[in-house]
């Protein structure tokens, strides 16, 4: 009996992205490679038809932000001012999540932001579980590449896929969770919190966490 030598051990997801690039470029920057690395998925998101999303959308929402980042954001879907600009979290939204970011004392080009899903779902319902299915595989090669220090997840839908739970928000955010070893922490949607203002300080107390893990600063412990 010929016992089938094992199965060479896949190469990891930027190694095997860089296959498609420039390979001596690639290597010789390893910050030009994250970036390469990530143009490879997007151009495949840009060209994606896998589920009914694509028929109505303007254009793929791919992300934003610093492939090189220490802390991802991971919201929910693009809405109508991102399906026009090709951007994840450019609306009213995003605005409060810039404000958020800069209030934790980053830059938004310092963190990096995308979503579950790249395309619009009609109306700003909630995706869908074909959708959210078809979707993430981009998502998780996204997080394999930047491979951030920390993940937080924003809303039910990010929440919910990634930590493989139906629990509430209410009970999920403010803790510290983890995927593939990545600690991770789920916080209110900023849209909730414009419509839900009262929960704003919930969410800064989470993001008080979230600095705490990456050694920042919290503003009133300066000076
Ligand atoms: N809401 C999201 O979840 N993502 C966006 O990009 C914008 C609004």
């Amino acid at each position: 009996v010929v016992t089938p030598p094992p199965a060479a051990a896949a190469p990891p997801v930027v190694a095997r992205a860089l296959l498609a690039v420039d390979p001596p470029v690639a290597q010789a920057d390893p910050s030009l490679g994250r970036a390469a690395a990530l143009t490879v998925i997007q151009r495949e998101v840009a060209g994606c038809t896998a589920c009914k999303l694509a028929q109505r959308r303007t254009q793929t929402v791919f992300a934003r932000g610093n492939p090189e980042a220490r802390l991802v954001f991971i919201g929910e879907g693009p809405g109508e001012q991102e399906d026009k600009q090709g951007l994840p979290f450019v609306g009213p939204a995003g605005q409060l999540l810039d404000k958020i970011i800069v209030a934790m004392s980053l830059s938004p080009d310092a963190v990096y932001v995308c979503n579950v899903v790249k395309c619009r779902p009609p109306g700003n319902r909630t995706p869908e579980p074909d959708e959210v299915a078809a979707c993430t595989p981009f998502l998780l090669r996204q997080l394999g590449v930047v491979r951030p220090e920390v993940i937080v997840t924003l809303g039910r839908t990010a929440t919910g896929f990634l930590l493989g739970s139906n629990a509430p928000m209410s009970r999920l955010r403010g803790q510290w969770h983890a995927y593939q070893g990545i600690p991770l922490l789920p916080t209110w949607h900023p849209s909730y919190l414009l419509r839900e203002p009262a929960h704003k300080g919930e969410t800064w107390s989470d993001m008080k966490l979230v600095m705490q893990r990456l050694g920042l600063t919290p503003p009133g412990a300066r000076g």
